[in-house]
């Protein structure tokens, strides 16, 4: 993967990181709240957190694996009760999004995370919406919202959660699908995804992020999914890889996340170069990042440094989230524009 771009010692690779168009299409609201947030929301609502410290908060943040960071990530999120919280809440993220130039977002939500806490799913959504109003007025950001559903609660409960959102679907993009990933498969959420896309959504959903590469395969087979979330499993399979190089699948990596939950163990052991290398549609993406040291900007300079990764291969990485999104055919079109300003002859649109 070393492009010629990066033999040169003096080309400038972060400088092209940092001017980049962005496009992140894996990141979970609520996994972008910060301590300095947490405690703020805390003391609005009368919510007394496991924490006396926003260092404390961080010091926490040693993850042996995905358990480990969920029970930490849902704990945090009973200070979220508001309209308001769950507006500045998304605010919050689109300005960190903005300093890393991201243009376009496709932001994950748990509503079952609140609404299982007593809180009005029309809240949940209406504070996001808002927020996501109030940052595309001040950033030019446009985004897509994704509801996603947690797979370690039955699939009756997300039938019921896709049913309880029905009057907000139409501002809706996509379903996806997240939570522990290991001994919760996906068959049995077949039908909800099969609902969600009969009435016009689009699908994603987490695969191969701790599981092995036939959990990928099985995802794709009964979801009927466009992008698998993570996915850098699928390496251990050349068989799966080439059918998502084929198909066309994006795989939304997060790099600081797999480091953090101990998916890989160093960044340079990351399998992104092996699926790019592949054929595959690989993204680079967030995840959860106030939990795991890094917004989009981070992670890829951090892979990019750890692959060896040449400016062809930032551009291919901004190009594949452009095309993988569900933005318009027109946004998609301002977008590859955008980048090929910046990163020229190194960009190709399909
Ligand atoms: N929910 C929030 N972050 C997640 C992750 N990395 N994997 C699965 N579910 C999640
Ligand atoms: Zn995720």
């Amino acid at each position: 993967m070393l492009s010629d771009a990066h033999t040169k010692p003096d080309f400038d690779l972060d400088g092209l990181i940092d001017r980049l168009p962005k496009v992140e299409l894996h990141v979970h609201l609520e996994g972008t709240l910060e301590p300095e947030l947490a405690f703020r929301l805390a003391a609005r609502n009368g919510v007394v957190l496991p924490f006396t410290t926003v260092d404390e908060m961080r010091a926490r943040y040693d993850f042996a694996d995905l358990q480990a960071f969920l029970d930490i990530y849902y704990a945090a999120c009973s200070v979220l009760v508001t309209r308001e919280d769950f507006r500045e809440l998304t605010l919050d993220y689109l300005r960190r999004a903005d300093a890393d130039h991201v243009r376009h977002v496709e932001p994950f939500f748990d509503p079952q995370t609140h609404t299982d806490r007593g809180i009005s799913i029309g809240d949940v959504i209406g504070g996001i919406l808002d927020g996501l109003a109030d940052g595309e007025r001040e950033f030019g950001i446009t985004s897509g919202l994704i509801l996603s559903f947690l797979r370690h609660l039955p699939a009756e409960a997300a039938s019921a959660t896709l049913a309880d959102a029905e009057p907000w679907l139409d501002r809706i993009v996509a379903v996806g699908l997240d939570s522990s990933e290991v001994g919760y498969p996906p068959e049995p959420f077949a039908a909800v995804f099969a609902a969600a896309r009969a009435r016009g959504l689009r699908a994603v959903a987490h695969a191969g992020e701790e599981a092995d590469a036939s959990l990928v395969a099985r995802t794709l087979d009964c979801l009927g999914v466009s992008r698998i979330d993570h996915g850098v499993r699928a390496a251990d399979d050349p068989a799966v890889m080439r059918r998502l190089a084929e198909d066309g699948v994006t795989l939304t990596a997060c790099p600081l996340s797999n480091l953090r939950l101990r998916v890989v163990p160093a960044l340079a052991r990351s399998t992104i170069g092996t699926l790019l290398g592949a054929g595959v549609a690989v993204t680079i993406n967030s995840d959860d990042p106030a939990y795991f040291g890094g917004y989009i900007g981070e992670n890829y300079r951090r892979i990019v440094a750890a692959l060896g990764f040449g400016a062809a291969d930032v551009a291919r990485l901004a190009t594949n989230a452009i095309n993988g999104s569900f933005a318009s055919a027109d946004r998609k079109r301002e977008l590859l524009a955008e980048l090929a300003g910046v990163a020229g002859g190194a960009a190709g649109a399909e």
